[in-house]
This record gives structure tokens, sequence and C-alpha cells, in this order.
């Protein structure tokens, strides 16, 4: 009598903590699963819909128009071969899907592309660079936006000049750097269309330095994919993303990969160690002995592949295994040169687990939008050809 008593309390005890835990799992998945937009918005966001202009550079169509010419243009360059797009064309997604571009000398596009000089970074695109520098509410100054995969310029004005100077991308040996901006004006002074093109946008016919860059830079800003499934989930359409995507975006902001990939961009434009091994092609090799590198977007990703500063990873798939490698403590996919102490702290907190990677791979797709102006002009003012070799 009396062991069936306690037997029975026993029971009911048993019953109590049974109910409990299962109230406990339930609530537990149910916070892992249901982030609310409020939530997510504090680490990832929207794009604006409209763009910002420096104060000096306001937006003119015809300062874009001249932008998109001078930007196909292979008059910029040293021999006349090479053009912006030869390593940001609009059917590549603004990149040139190479590992590493192929400047001067080079003939082809993408894949096809041979004979240039090799570049030590891998090509970003130009699709929403105007909105580098953006954090998480929507706030950035173009005057000062980063860029490169080091930070190293600032705005897309500033960005500009550089490749006309470089002797990799775009000079070649023939001019000397301190002529070539001089060469190149003498250049368009000499074309009536470009004469009369930059009075279209500037008022006068005066061709300088800075309005170059201030057309190129405006036509630039207006290449723009702000539309994405994911934009359009964040400002209400809650149908716009399947239940295993939003999966996928709890996921990527709780195992730790928008403490870096944040805002809407999924950039927070810092510097950071995460151990990228070294691409062994040439010329690679020293072009990395510094590890930090900006977080780059993850818009469009669809586009811009191979990914990393040095185009080490041919597919998302291989990035991802690179995390989850990481994530277990699996040195073999860190650089030799880096050991696990030096990784950024967000890297070495990072928890990655395997049935995770599917549902971050659906939600990066979420983020593609190929609404972009993908515009190619039928000729430019200088008579070359469109686009260079
Ligand atoms: C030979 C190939 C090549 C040519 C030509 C070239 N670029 Fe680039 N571009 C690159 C590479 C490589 C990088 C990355 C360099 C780095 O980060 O150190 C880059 C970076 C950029 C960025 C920075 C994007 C970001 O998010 O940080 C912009 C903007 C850009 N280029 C615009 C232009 C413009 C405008 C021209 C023409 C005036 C041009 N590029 C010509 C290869 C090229
Ligand atoms: C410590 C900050 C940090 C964390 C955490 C982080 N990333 Fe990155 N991510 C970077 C940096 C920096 C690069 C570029 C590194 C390089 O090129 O050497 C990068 C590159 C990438 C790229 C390649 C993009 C391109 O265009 O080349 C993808 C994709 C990516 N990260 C996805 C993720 C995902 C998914 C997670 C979470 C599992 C994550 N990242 C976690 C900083 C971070």
């Amino acid at each position: 009598m009396i062991s069936h008593n306690s037997n029975f309390m026993h029971l009911q005890w048993l019953w109590g903590c049974s109910i409990i835990l299962i109230l406990l799992i339930i609530s537990c998945q149910d916070a892992e699963l249901i982030l609310d937009v409020q939530d997510v918005q504090e680490s990832i966001s929207a794009l604006p819909q409209e763009v910002i202009s420096p104060v000096d550079n306001p937006y003119a169509e015809e300062k874009e128009n001249l932008g998109r010419l001078l930007y196909w243009d292979p008059i910029l360059s040293g021999k006349k071969d090479v053009a912006c797009v030869s390593c940001h064309h609009p059917n590549l997604g603004y990149t040139d899907g190479l590992d590493f571009s192929q400047g001067v000398g080079g003939i082809g596009l993408g894949q096809n592309r041979s004979g240039g000089v090799k570049t030590r970074r891998n090509a970003p695109t130009i699709i929403n660079t105007a909105f580098n520098g953006i954090d998480n509410n929507g706030n950035y100054n173009p005057e000062i936006s980063p860029m490169f995969w080091d930070n190293r310029a600032q705005s897309l004005e500033g960005q500009a000049l550089l490749p006309m100077l470089s002797k990799e991308e775009m000079r070649g040996t023939a001019i000397a750097e301190a002529l070539i901006i001089d060469t190149i004006i003498q250049r368009l002074n000499a074309i009536p269309g470009y004469m009369a093109k930059f009075e279209q946008a500037f008022g006068s016919t005066e061709i300088n330095q800075s309005r170059i860059l201030a057309a190129i830079a405006t036509f630039e800003r207006g290449i723009i994919a702000n539309n994405s499934r994911f934009d359009q989930y964040m400002r209400g359409n809650s149908n716009a993303l399947t239940n295993f995507e939003i999966e996928g975006m709890n996921a990527f902001i709780q195992v730790g990969c928008a403490d870096c990939h944040s805002g809407p961009m999924f950039s927070d434009y810092e510097l950071h160690t995460i151990g990228v091994k070294d691409n062994v092609t040439p010329p690679d090799q020293g072009a990395t002995n510094n590890f930090d590198f900006r977080t780059p977007t993850l818009r469009n990703l669809n586009l811009t592949a191979p990914y990393m500063h040095n185009g080490l990873h041919r597919t998302l798939e291989e990035v991802m295994e690179f995390y989850e490698d990481i994530a277990e403590g699996n040195n073999a996919e860190l650089n030799i040169n880096i050991i696990e102490s030096q990784l950024d702290e967000e890297m070495q907190d990072l928890e990655l687990e395997d049935d995770q990677i599917d549902e971050i791979l659906a939600f990066l797709n979420t983020l593609n939008d190929d609404s972009f102006d993908t515009t190619i002009p039928d000729s430019v003012p200088s008579g070359l050809s469109v686009g260079g070799n």
C-alpha cells in the first residue's frame, strides 16, 4: 500500500517534469525560429529607395549619360585599350568573373580575357557602390564612402581617378603617372562629341579632372539593385520569403554572420582578419601579407563569383565550408600565416552547424536582384571600340 502510494507520487512528479520540459523545448524552438522583422532590423535591413549624391556633385541626367560614355570609352587608358567596363561589365554583374582582373594589354572579357596585366585583387562589383558605408539606420555620407578591399579610397569620385593612374589597370607604362590625366583631357578636348556632352552636363565646354570624375561617379550611382526579395520582405511583404529562407535569415543572424555582414549592404565597412588562404595563382603571392579586408557586401552574389579579395572560392558552398571549418576549429582551412588567436573575435565566436548551411545559402539567394541598369552604348564619342579590346 505504502509502496503503491509512493509510486503514484513518483509518477505524478515525472509527469510534471516532462510537461515543463516539453514547454521549455517548445519555447526555445520558438525563440530560435521566429525573429520578428523588428529583431531582424537591429542587424540587417532593406536598402533605401533613393540614392544620395554629394553636395558638390548633384545628380543630373546629362552628367549620368556622359559618365556612361566615359565608363565605356577606352580613351581613358594609356594605350586606348582598356575601359572601366573591361573589369566591371554589366553582363557579369559589373565585375569580371576572374579571380584577379586583367588590365593593360588584355583582350576579351571575363573568362575569355587573356594577356592583360593582372591586378593584385579581385574586382568588386559596381552595383550599389552608391550605398558604400551605409549604416543600419540607412545613414551614409557619399563624400567619404569607403572604397576598395582595404577602404583606402573615399567616395566614388575619389575612387574613379585611381584606375586611370594605375599601371596595371589602365595607364600602362607608355605615359607617366603625372602626365596621364593631362593626356586624357587633351584627348577629350579634341573630340567635338565630348565637348558638347561636357557642356550639357556642366554648363560649359571646360574639361577637367574633377568633371571627368563627377560624371563617372554620377553614372555609377545609377547602378542600383535595391529591390531584392529580402528588401521586399523587410518593407512589409511577408510573402516575399519562404519559411525556409526566413529560417536561413535567422540562422545568419544567430550564428554571427551579421556581426560583420550587417546593415542594408550586409557590410559593416570595417576591416577584419578572417584568415582566407592565399590564392596560389600568381600574382597573389605576397599580395595578402596584410590580412585585414573589408567585409564585402553579400548582395547579388549570384553574379559576383569568384569570392574573397583573391577570388579563392569559386562557389558559395566553398565559402560556407570555409566558415564551417573555422567554426569547428579545423585550422586546415586557415591561411598558413595566421594562427587562430589572430582572427577577429567575431570570427572566433562563429557557431555554424552543418544543417544551417543550406538555409543560410537559401537566404543569401534572396539578396539577388537583377533589375539594375545594363545599358550598353552603341558607340562612344572617341570612335574607339565600345568597352575596349
Ligand atoms: C583591370 C581591371 C579594372 C579596371 C580597368 C577598373 N577596375 Fe575598378 N576595380 C578593379 C579591382 C581589382 C578593384 C579592387 C582593388 C582593390 O580593392 O585594391 C576595383 C575596385 C573598384 C571600385 C571599388 C568598389 C568597392 O565597393 O570598394 C570601384 C567603384 C571601381 N573599381 C570603379 C572603377 C572605375 C570607375 C573604373 C574606370 C575609371 C575602373 N574601376 C576600372 C579592377 C578594375
Ligand atoms: C569577422 C567578420 C565576419 C564574419 C563573422 C563573417 N564574415 Fe563573411 N566576410 C568577412 C570578410 C572580411 C570577408 C572578405 C575576406 C577576404 O576577402 O579575405 C568576407 C567574405 C564573405 C563572402 C564572400 C563575398 C565576396 O563577394 O567575396 C561571403 C559569401 C561571406 N563572407 C558570407 C558570410 C557568412 C554566411 C557568414 C556567417 C557564417 C560570414 N560571412 C561571417 C567578414 C566576416
